[in-house]
């Protein structure tokens, strides 16, 4: 397609694509939603990923501008850009993970919920292409609210009859890593040496820091837990207020969006022990989908962990967690089933 290969930033000067003909092993990733707030970043990182061998930047504008830019870069990935609807299909073809920060962001005053009406027939539509054209690719679901769009790719997924529970998982990873790092900062020290799991899913109090079971064991005091589980809960609230109108979290999200797609895709290649938390099919509760630890491997998730002992502070919040998100769950499901 002319305008494809222009969108490769290439001078036509190219003796030989010999790296895109397959000489290089790696995989190749999409990222749909690539020109946002998030999805420049995120394009950014992912061409800096060794593990990383074709890059396809989609969006439904200035895809050849971010393409051009990302292309210079002098790493491994061999970088093309598709640009609106038309271009979905090529985007996808060929995928083995496919990220999507697609849809809009929240403003101060706004729920993730109240992106509800636009996102959701945004990722209708990009799941409907991924069945179509990479229906074994592993899909890393980032636009809100996840509590909702993950069932909706589940439900369209299910329609074509190409779901594969292993595969579709809702970054949540951002929630871990403000964890890590306020809890770091509460310890006073290096937020790399701290570990919190995060479980339940990606809003309000859906979102529940299992303080009892951080990594190196530390104990907090009454307090300490109720201001850290409200700030982990309301980290995206803070950067959407900080930012005044201008959006919500983008470099903090594509640094999580990143280590996230690394994680499966060092599983992908056969790395032992990948463990990260992540909203996926589940039957740890009596929800259809809940995030906890998971072991990614070739196929995605290959293992859901348990919750593990909580305490009577995370007893509470697991249910008021739960009550919210079958809620959001239900939303989902009946956007594409009614
Ligand atoms: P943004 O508005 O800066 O970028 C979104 C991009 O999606 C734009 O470039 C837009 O053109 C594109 N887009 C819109 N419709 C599309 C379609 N049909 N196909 C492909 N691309 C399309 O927004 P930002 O800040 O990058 O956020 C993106 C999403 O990520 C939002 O829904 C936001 O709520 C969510 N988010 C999720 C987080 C998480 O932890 N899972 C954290 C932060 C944001």
């Amino acid at each position: 397609h002319p305008s494809n290969l222009q969108m490769e930033g290439s001078s036509g000067l190219r003796r030989a694509d010999c790296r895109a003909k397959g000489g290089v092993p790696g995989f190749k990733v999409a990222i749909l939603g690539a020109a946002g707030g998030i999805g420049q970043p995120l394009a950014l990182l992912m061409k800096m990923n060794p593990l990383v061998s074709v890059l396809h930047l989609y969006d439904v504008v200035n895809a050849p501008g971010v393409t051009a830019d990302v292309s210079h870069m002098d790493t491994g990935a061999v970088v093309r850009g598709f640009l609106g609807q038309p271009q979905l299909e090529n985007a996808l073809t060929g995928m083995d993970l496919v990220i999507i920060p697609a849809g809009v962001p929240r403003k101060p005053g706004m729920t993730r919920d109240d992106l509800f009406k636009i996102n959701a027939g945004i990722v209708k539509t990009l799941a409907e292409g991924i069945a179509k054209c990479c229906p074994n690719a592993i899909v890393n679901l980032i636009s809100n609210p996840v509590n909702s769009t993950v069932p909706i790719a589940a439900e369209v997924f299910k329609k074509a009859g190409t779901f594969d529970p292993k595969k579709l998982l809702g970054v949540t990873t951002l929630d871990v890593v403000r964890a890590n790092t306020f809890v770091a900062e509460v310890l006073g020290v290096d937020p790399r040496e701290v570990s919190v799991p995060v479980v339940g899913g990606h809003a309000g109090v859906t979102i529940l820091p299992l303080l009892s079971q951080v990594n190196p064991p530390c104990s907090f005091t009454p307090e300490e837990i109720n201001a850290l589980t409200d700030r982990i809960q309301n980290g995206g609230t803070e950067v959407v207020e900080a930012k005044a109108g201008v959006g919500s979290a983008t470099l903090s999200m594509a640094y999580a969006a990143a280590k996230f797609a690394d994680a499966c895709l060092r599983g992908m290649r056969g790395d032992a022990g990948i463990v990260e938390c992540s909203f996926v099919t589940s039957q740890v509760t009596e929800l259809p989908f809940f995030a906890t630890k998971v072991r990614l491997g070739r196929t995605g998730v290959e293992e859901i962990f348990p919750l593990g002992p909580l305490n009577e502070y995370e007893r509470t919040g697991l249910e008021k967690a739960k009550k919210e998100l079958a809620g959001s769950i239900q939303k989902g499901v009946s956007f594409i089933r009614n």
